[in-house]
């Protein structure tokens, strides 16, 4: 297979192409794709209509696959999330956030396949945090460096959402005794390049532990507010069958959700990663 990487802008993101994932990469073309995720931090991959299976396997090349506590799975592969939208289930992806930061080892990444799409809109961004920290000033990175955030998955999960019917409730309670909050530097060192960025989300981290509550409050906001500029993003029409792969390390994404009544529908599978580090 010949691979060619088409960057999207110097930031973030890429369309790989010359390359088929319905059956798993061998260990050359796997190196490969880590080698363009680390430089692009989202690489997206057209044409790529994998079934829950063969995307389970894909992904499970990089890593062992997480299985969400929370969200509906493909009947058969507890892998693979289904993200299906409507007027009936109401999208909330649309915040900034990183994948299951809530846990010990958040996901190193993870491979999302566009299965039915509205007939316009439902783009999704993607934000990095390498380029956004780089391009905080000295002073600022001296403040937030050495700092540490809780991350609370009650924040994007809350009960009122989530624990609506009994065996909704019955499942939510079990993720939450299961996933208490946790902490993590706001500044992580990427395992593999070295690099270091933000590791902060509206999605989960609810407080820095080193500030009062206002002083916080603040630079989270500040610091939200600052990875979502435009210079650091990267923003994704889907096709049909479009398969996106992001680091999930030092990255974050935001589900445009502009396409009520529309119906659509998304599969995702999620690869753990390391414990961060500062
Ligand atoms: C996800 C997610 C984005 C989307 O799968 O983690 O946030 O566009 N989805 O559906
Ligand atoms: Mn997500």
């Amino acid at each position: 297979m010949s691979l060619r990487i088409e960057p999207l802008g110097p930031a973030i993101g890429a369309i790989v192409h010359g390359v088929s994932l319905d059956r798993p990469p061998g260990d050359a073309l796997r190196d490969e794709l880590l080698a363009a995720l680390l430089k692009h931090h989202v690489l997206f991959f057209e044409d790529q209509p994998l079934t829950p299976a063969q995307q389970r396997d894909a992904a499970a090349r990089f890593g062992t696959l997480h299985v969400h506590p929370i969200y509906p799975h493909v009947a058969d592969v507890p892998e693979i999330i289904v993200l299906d939208t409507s007027t009936q289930n109401l999208p909330d992806n649309d915040n900034w956030h990183t994948d299951v930061t809530f846990i010990q080892t958040p996901p190193m990444g993870a491979l999302l396949s566009a299965r039915l799409l509205p007939p316009h809109g439902g783009d999704t961004l993607w934000a990095g945090g390498i380029a956004a920290y780089e391009a905080l000033s000295p002073r600022v990175r001296a403040l937030v460096d050495g700092l540490t955030a809780e991350h609370d998955m009650l924040r994007s999960f809350p009960a009122h959402r989530f624990a609506r019917t009994p065996e909704e409730r019955e499942r939510w309670l079990a993720a939450r005794d299961a996933n208490p909050p946790v902490t993590h530097p706001v500044v992580r060192t990427h395992p593999v390049s070295g690099r270091r960025g933000l590791f902060v989300n509206e999605g989960f981290t609810a407080r820095i532990l080193e500030l009062g509550p206002r002083e916080g409050d603040a630079i989270l906001r500040m610091l939200f507010d600052h990875l979502a500029r435009p210079e650091f993003t990267v923003r994704w029409r889907w096709k049909t069958h479009d398969l996106a792969f992001w680091d999930n390390r030092l990255t974050l994404h935001y589900a445009t959700a502009d396409y009520l009544p529309h119906r659509r529908v998304m599969h995702r599978a999620t690869i753990l990663g390391d414990r961060p580090y500062a």
